[in-house]
């Protein structure tokens, strides 16, 4: 398991899953172009970036669930239920000096970073894979959880906070009448990464989960400015407070559908202190991109595999890259009733309202191949029978296909005579399996 981002790229990089880049790039689209094209295969490390002669600049190293679970040191098949363990488990942490090489407090400026700017109606450079780690303002309990956000002054950024946890200290801050304190971390350890992109129950901290995910206690470093401890082992720190009663408009910017989300008034944080490393990498996840997804994704995947495995014998979950890694989930599981593929449905909404469609299909089916679900669905499921609209739901802020949302259960498992359903195979033979893999090697095909 690494213990940080520095860690976690030198494993990648042992297993042949990151390549350095040495062109020289601008963070203005050409960065996000480059990993656009190459993070489905790739975790990528920028080291020459036009204009930030002492940064680099890391993107795709949680691009899918093998560079995850390799970064944490699991089998893929161990990911969810680890999650889910750690958050039913949360372990204690370990506070330990900093060891920060640099803190600027004085002239304070945003612009030394190499913030990316992705699309060409973005509002501006976006940091997308910071980590906001902040307290409720009443009980204390520690909150991680992701925020884009973007500068409007050299020490401030406006960052959007969906109704959940963080704007709920927020809220509550507001009627204390005071500002809430807050770190931002850009680049750390694999566990705090998918911890700060878990959804766990408002009592519980996450840093505390990524502690049960390291299997040793996560060290964290107080704030020099704030009263605020965050993982000691961060490239970058942003130290600084939500201003009560400022907002300012953020957005345009794109999400994970691949469009742009609406301009909405968010809250304000001001800077207080930016720590950095020597020659600090700071990460960069594209909007929309693999590594969004699967940041996003896998702790939901958790959520609905554990929701699910209460009414029927779930096999593995998916949320479909198709469907945007947020509207769409493939479930198989192994039925014991005609009926249950409905209620795994349902089990999944529950887990995450966001969902607009479920897919249920039989383990012999590849839930990660577009093609093979969507085989299933039309060999497998009636029309009328097997597809259960579900009229309204909370649903998704970014489904913009109208209201009330509507979600759709599609029951895309066997019913009836097994064998009129099962895929015709071809007997292989030894001989015959050589004779292609000399073809695809002579073609260049793995
Ligand atoms: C890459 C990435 C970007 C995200 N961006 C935001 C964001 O801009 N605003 C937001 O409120 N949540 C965002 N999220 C989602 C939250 O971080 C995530 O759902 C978290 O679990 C919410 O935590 P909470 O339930 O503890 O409040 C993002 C998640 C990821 C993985």
């Amino acid at each position: 398991m690494s213990t940080s981002l520095r860690e976690t790229i030198d494993r990648l990089e042992r297993e042949k899953l990151l390549l350095r880049i040495n062109h020289a790039l601008s963070p203005r689209y050409e960065i996000p172009l480059v990993i656009r094209e190459f993070e489905n295969k790739f975790a990528l490390l920028f080291e020459n970036i036009e204009g930030y002669s002492n940064f680099r600049i890391v993107a795709g190293i949680y691009g899918d669930r093998y560079r995850l679970s390799t970064a944490l040191g699991l089998r893929e098949n161990e990911l969810l239920q680890k999650i889910n363990e750690a958050i039913r488990n949360p372990e204690p942490l370990k506070v330990i000096a900093h060891s920060f090489d640099y803190t600027i407090k004085d002239g304070i400026d945003i612009n030394i970073l190499p913030i990316p700017t992705f699309y060409e109606k973005d509002k501006g450079p976006y940091i997308t894979a910071g980590i906001v780690i902040a307290k409720d303002p009443e009980t204390s309990v520690r909150n991680a959880s992701y925020h884009r956000m973007t500068p409007i002054g050299r020490d401030l950024l406006v960052v959007r906070v969906v109704k959940r946890d963080l704007w709920h200290y927020l809220q509550k801050a507001q009627e204390m009448g005071k500002d809430l304190e807050a770190a931002v971390v850009i680049g750390v350890d694999p566990a705090t990464a998918i911890a700060g992109a878990a959804s766990v129950p408002i009592d519980v901290d996450e840093l505390e989960v990524a502690s049960a995910l390291l299997e040793k206690p996560l060290e964290i470093t107080k704030g020099v400015t704030v009263n605020i401890e965050y993982p000691a082992s961060a490239e970058i720190v942003l130290e600084g407070r939500f201003l009560v009663d400022s907002m300012e408009e953020e957005g345009p910017f794109v999400d994970i559908t691949g469009t742009y989300d609406i301009i909405r008034k968010q809250p304000v944080f001001q800077i207080s202190a930016i720590l950095l490393r020597r020659n600090p990498i700071f990460h960069t996840i594209l909007p929309a991109g693999i590594e969004h997804k699967t940041l996003m994704g896998i702790p939901r995947e958790a959520r609905i595999y554990d929701s699910v495995r209460g009414v029927t014998i779930v096999r593995d979950v998916h949320l479909a890259t198709w469907g945007c890694g947020w509207l769409e989930c493939i479930i198989s599981i192994e039925k014991r009733h005609e009926d249950e593929p409905i209620d795994a449905g349902l089990a999944a909404f529950a887990a995450h309202p966001s969902l607009k469609k479920v897919i249920i299909v039989d383990p012999d089916i590849n839930i990660r191949s577009c093609e093979d679900v969507y085989w299933a669905v039309i060999t497998r499921a009636h029309p009328i029978r097997d597809y259960i609209i579900i009229p309204r739901g909370k649903g998704s802020s970014l489904d913009h296909s109208g209201t009330p949302r509507a979600r759709l259960i599609v029951d895309a498992t066997i019913k009836g005579e097994k064998t009129l359903f099962k895929r015709a195979n071809i007997p292989g033979s030894i001989k015959a399996e050589k004779i292609i893999s000399r073809i695809r090697n002579s073609l260049k095909l793995c």
